[in-house]
């Protein structure tokens, strides 16, 4: 039968300030999980950054409403401990004070995908903090769409047919599936645009799932945006997929995304090891960790920790001179997102306090 892979993840509480989790906090997301999940066939917990990840798999299949509750529960038995520790934004993520069906919409972010394991079927959960789900926009295509990244696309018949990319619209609530590479040109015009249209799933030319990302639709309370997703990013490699090392190589290039400080700037996203990922100069720059699993009858057998790797070195350095440069350029766009974008704005307020100075021209 098919085994589900589901991963939720979400802030309830920074320790300290935006940085890391509370390690008490993630022993009771592990016993929380260990107790209750009793659908679950195996279970892994980690956290990047400020963000608790709950990797689980099972035979249930994906929005199935016991998963849902039992990580809704987990996380809200961390965000007790946080408000106890007084952690910073304790409950940040958990938007709803009460579990209703499904857990999208209520802040946690959730990627999940039903598969026929395979042979081999080795994963890569990829985990990243202070940025947003546009972010995996330019390494899935570069995965699964650029030959110089992969060059199986090329050489390899089983990935020579190309990919399905399902793309959602975040502001219009749209979607639209690109058929690569016929469609490519027409692609970028969208996923170019990292703040609106996210790569939300990629399939084979056979309807087999590929790679699942957490884009939901945006954090708008009370139509104020309230806040960047820290995406996660599920993706199946090997045989007809791209390579493991297919996979991670987008990485090996920093490129720029948007969150960093208060949500509201550009700046280089570095690969790093899970130690590594304690963002704290300026809040960042934003992380990206990407954990191997094999399955084995749905067992995690792993992880793996990639970035750990010296051959991405040369990004973290290279990712540490370009927050250098980007930082001098202080509260001035592209370094800080444009005035729409940000997370935090005193717009309004100034512009009210300004009344009347502001002559017509
Ligand atoms: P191995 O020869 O180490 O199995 O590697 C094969 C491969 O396809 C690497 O991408
Ligand atoms: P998080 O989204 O990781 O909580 O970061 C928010 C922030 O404001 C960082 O400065
Ligand atoms: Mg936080
Ligand atoms: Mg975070
Ligand atoms: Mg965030």
């Amino acid at each position: 039968s098919k085994i589900t892979l589901t991963v939720i993840k979400a802030d309830v509480g920074g320790f300290v300030g935006h940085t890391d989790v509370h390690p008490e906090l993630l022993e009771i997301a592990k016993k929380h999980l260990k107790e209750k999940g009793k659908m679950l066939i195996d279970f892994h917990v980690t956290r990047v950054g400020d963000d608790i990840e709950l990797i689980m798999t099972h035979r249930e299949g994906i929005d199935n409403e016991e998963v849902h509750k039992l990580a809704w529960d987990a996380l809200w038995s961390c965000g007790e401990k946080a408000k106890e520790l007084k952690l910073y934004g304790a409950g940040q993520d958990l938007l709803k004070d009460s579990f209703s069906g499904n857990i999208k919409g209520l802040g946690p972010g959730v990627a999940e995908m039903e598969i026929e394991e395979r042979k081999s079927e080795p994963v890569i959960i990829f985990m990243a903090d202070k940025t947003e789900p546009g972010a995996w926009n330019l390494p899935l295509y570069k995965m699964f769409a650029d030959p110089f990244n992969t060059v199986g696309l090329a050489i390899d018949p089983n990935m020579h047919q190309g990919f399905k990319f399902e793309v959602y619209d975040m502001i219009g609530h749209k979607k639209i599936i690109f058929e690569t590479p016929e469609d490519i040109y027409d692609m970028l015009v969208f996923i170019g645009a990292t703040g609106r249209y996210c790569i939300r799933r990629v399939y084979t030319k056979n309807n087999e799932i590929a790679a699942v990302s957490s884009t939901q639709r945006m954090n708008f309370m009370a139509g104020k945006y309230i806040g960047k997703d820290d995406p996660v990013l599920i993706v199946r490699c090997q045989n007809g997929l791209p390579a493991v090392g297919e996979a991670l190589e987008p990485f090996a290039n920093p490129y720029l995304v948007a969150g960093w400080m208060r949500g509201s700037h550009n700046g280089p996203m570095i690969p790093v090891s899970l130690e590594d990922a304690v963002p704290t100069r300026f809040d960042g720059p934003p992380r990206v960790c990407a954990l191997g699993f094999q399955l084995a009858e749905g067992k995690l057998i792993g992880p793996q920790d990639f970035f750990k790797d010296v051959a991405f070195d040369n990004a973290r350095e290279k990712a540490l001179e370009i927050a250098d440069y980007i930082r001098k350029m202080g509260p001035f766009e592209p370094h800080r997102l444009p005035l729409e974008e940000l997370e935090y704005t005193t717009l309004p307020h100034v512009v009210k306090k300004l009344q009347g100075r502001w002559k017509e021209e």
